[in-house]
């Protein structure tokens, strides 16, 4: 039997709780899909800085790199209550997070944004706009303007620079045709080519990429002032989302808010030889220790390793529809239901036992 090695990351706060539950959960899972899990659990974050002095030990980045997937609950603490939020700022907490994701060389960031069935009334927006939203955003993680050179900030002038190679926007391309052929088999590529020249070449070499290997899926390109008013006014019409970093970090924010619940999040941060995947809420220390944590972010990210990291299909969609049936049945407290994190992860595993395999 295939054994994957995990390291883990349970971080700060919530982070351990939702990282327990979501280990009982892939424990539920694995042998029914002829593989298991050793899972290493390493010192990250606050936690790391108190016992290591940092919050990324070189132990845990070799570790990480050694691994096949790694899992990350959340990091961070409650401005002034502890010591290290007065520490320089490279001992930050922040700086371990994008330590790790620069360490294992991920460059695409993958956030998906589902409404379930039976929460769309958490939504800002209304329920018959929002019901069946299911879209997955592909943000290039590590080019655009974010890292262009020249940047200055000068006493009479500033300047970024979006500047895009074909290999950076090629690579971030694939990455969002592959994946929508696993989902409904449409890309949406957001720029703003009637203005930036760097926007007309992003446009040139995705449909170039579509063109020469992924005819099979449909392309459509939105400018990124049209796509942020079609989120919201619209969500259902989106598959996959491909987009800048620039325009990636906005309107993934943005989409976030659709489901009405940081709880529910899941992400990947994939490309290079070792994909991340945590939740995107923080750490919160304002719930922490009560049984309260919704740990479906978290479970639902180690649904994207198995599909996105692990290329375990079947198993990522158990673990998919199993959350959606404990959702529906009762939900956990901060989503209205009365389930606390123990009894909603009893309800994944117990819905995972009668149906997966
Ligand atoms: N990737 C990460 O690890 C990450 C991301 C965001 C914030 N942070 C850090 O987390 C700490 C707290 O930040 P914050 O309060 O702004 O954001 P947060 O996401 O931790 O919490 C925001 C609100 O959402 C609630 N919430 C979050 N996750 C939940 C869950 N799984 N179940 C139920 N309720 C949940 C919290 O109780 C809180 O009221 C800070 O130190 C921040 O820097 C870390």
């Amino acid at each position: 039997m295939k054994t994957y090695k995990l390291a883990v990351l349970p971080g700060d706060f919530i982070g351990p709780e939702v990282i327990d539950a979501t280990i009982a959960v892939l424990d539920a899972l694995s042998s029914k899909y002829g593989f298991s899990f050793s899972y290493t659990r390493l010192p990250f974050g606050g936690s790391a800085l108190e016992s290591h002095g940092t919050p990324l030990p070189e132990a845990t980045k070799v570790a990480c790199g050694a691994a096949d997937a790694v899992l990350l609950g959340a990091v961070g603490g409650p401005v002034g209550r502890h010591p290290w939020n007065r520490v320089p700022r490279e001992q930050r907490i922040e700086s371990g997070l994008l330590g790790i994701r620069k360490y294992l060389g991920v460059y695409a960031n993958l956030r998906p944004v589902k409404v379930f069935k039976g929460l769309e009334h958490l939504s800002p927006l209304k329920s018959e706009v929002v019901r069946g939203t299911d879209m997955l955003i592909v943000r290039e993680l590590t080019g655009g303007i974010y890292f262009g050179k020249p940047s200055y900030n000068r006493a009479d002038e500033g300047l970024s620079t979006d500047v895009y190679t074909r290999p950076e926007v090629e690579r971030i391309a694939r990455v969002a045709f592959e994946a929508a052929r696993l989902r409904g088999g449409k890309v949406t590529s957001i720029d703003k080519a009637n203005v930036l020249d760097v926007s007309q070449f992003w446009r040139e070499v995705v449909i170039g990429v579509q063109q020469a290997e992924y005819s099979g899926v449909e392309l459509e390109h939105l400018y990124v002032d049209n796509a942020a008013m079609q989120l919201v006014r619209s969500p259902r019409q989106f598959d996959v989302i491909v987009t800048s970093n620039l325009f990636g970090d906005i309107l993934s924010d943005l989409a976030a808010v659709i489901p009405g619940s940081l709880g529910l999040l899941p992400s990947a941060s994939v490309g290079g030889q070792v994909g991340l995947f945590e939740p995107v809420h923080g750490s919160a220390p304002d719930i922490a220790g009560q049984d309260l944590a919704n740990p479906a972010g978290a479970m639902l990210s180690a649904a994207m390793m198995l599909r996105y990291g692990l290329n375990e299909e079947a198993a990522a969609k158990a673990i998919e529809q199993a959350v959606e049936r404990a959702l529906a049945e009762n939900p956990t407290k901060d989503l209205g239901g009365t389930r606390g994190t123990q009894a909603f992860t009893e309800a994944v595993v117990r819905a995972i036992t009668k149906s997966a395999g």
